[in-house]
């Protein structure tokens, strides 16, 4: 009987009202336990939200890395869509930032360099000659402070990390603040905040590789992608943007219209060569402080659709190439050659050596401030 109710709700919902049905047994709500510990000792814990709708992410207090993540298929069906390990161990060990919060400054700045307010600064080298991702030890790597929260029908985890002066070689105590947050419509809601005692760059982004298929599906090659941007942010041979924002017109850049990622990726020219693909900042058309909705992912065999509202002003779209099948991945996965994608909202690259980019520098008594949202949906 009670199996006939809840089959009977989930299709007079479907059917009049088009809403996701409400998985069975589902209790909303954020629970913990402890996920090992640090090489100093200090514990680790692995949070785990779930939401009305079934929803369920997985983040973790080291790095803010989120381990996992589900979201239904056209049938129904809950898969785990986002790439990682099983363990704190294998994330210690080695990981291209599956999951993570990244910061001080996501992406890359030239040489580690930059000056401010007639001060010369030299950060930390992680990527070649250059500084990627805050560094050797970036937002990625640090044990956050971490507080569960419910509100209404959200549910989620509040962290909060004192980068101190100095760190990574950047200037000022920086307070950071960074909630997530499940929706009861299925969405996952990034907000970041910041403030400092001193002028510092501060980029900060979410590092999460999606394969919208679900785990064990190696190619993000299918997925169908549309990208609001009309241009984009060339780079060089160490993938440093130029400073030009070129058109994307009749470049196998221009995702205005959906394509699928693997179409145009092995095209050829400059561009795709320096990245190894799509490695590269897209100019979004945003109304500055408003929620923006930038990208849209499409899986034709799952159905499942991810859009991406933010009110950054630019995209790094990033398609995996740098993965190479050297990494297990969580069940014994191999995660092969462009088998996840990232959309990680920001500011442009090596915005603090590129004066036409739009500022990234936070100073003391400002609020920094920044909005992203997954939404995932089925069709
Ligand atoms: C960058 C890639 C980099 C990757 C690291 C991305 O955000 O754009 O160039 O290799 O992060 O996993």
């Amino acid at each position: 009987m009670r199996k006939f109710v809840t089959i009977s709700v989930i299709f007079t919902c479907l059917f009049l009202f088009g809403c996701e049905p409400q998985a069975p047994d589902v209790v909303a709500g954020v629970t913990s336990d402890s996920w090992g510990r640090l090489p100093d000792g200090r514990e680790v814990t692995l949070f785990h939200i779930v939401s009305p709708s079934g929803m369920k992410m997985d983040v973790t207090n080291y790095g803010g890395i989120i381990t996992s993540l589900t979201a239904p298929d056209r049938n129904g069906k809950f898969d785990d869509i986002v790439l990682g390990f099983d363990s704190l161990e294998s994330y210690l060990e080695n990981t291209p930032y599956f999951g993570a919060i990244i910061g001080r400054y996501g992406n890359r700045i030239a040489e580690g360099r930059f000056s401010l307010d007639g001060e010369n600064y030299e950060l930390a080298l992680n990527n070649g000659a250059n500084h990627l991702h805050g560094g050797l030890v970036g937002f990625d790597k640090v044990l956050w402070d971490a507080e569960p929260f419910s509100d209404e029908e959200n549910h989620g985890v509040i962290f909060k990390y004192e980068s101190a002066d100095g760190e990574e070689g950047y200037p000022g105590n920086l307070s950071v603040e960074v909630k997530y947050r499940l929706t009861p419509d299925s969405r996952v809601v990034f907000s970041y905040k910041a403030t400092t005692d001193k002028a510092t760059p501060v980029n900060l982004t979410q590092h999460t590789y999606f394969n919208l298929a679900g785990p064990a599906s190696n190619s993000i090659l299918g997925h169908e992608l549309m990208i609001t941007a009309a241009e984009f942010i060339p780079i060089d041979s160490n993938m440093i943007p130029t400073g030009e924002l070129r058109a994307v017109d009749g470049t196998p850049f221009d995702f205005r219209k959906p394509v699928t990622i693997g179409e145009r990726i092995n095209a050829g020219g400059k561009q795709l060569e320096y990245g190894r693909g799509y490695d590269h900042n897209f100019v979004l058309p945003i109304v500055a402080t408003s929620l923006n909705l930038v990208a849209r992912v499409f899986e034709p065999s799952s159905g499942r659709i991810m859009t991406v509202i933010t009110t950054e002003p630019g995209l790094q779209f990033y398609s995996g190439n740098f993965l190479d099948g050297t990494l297990v991945g969580k069940g014994g996965v191999v995660y092969e050659h462009r088998s996840g994608f990232c959309l990680e909202t920001q500011h442009f690259p090596d915005s603090p050596n590129q004066s036409a980019f739009p500022s990234t520098i936070l100073r003391p008594g400002e609020t920094y401030s920044s909005h992203t949202m997954y939404a995932f949906t089925a069709e």
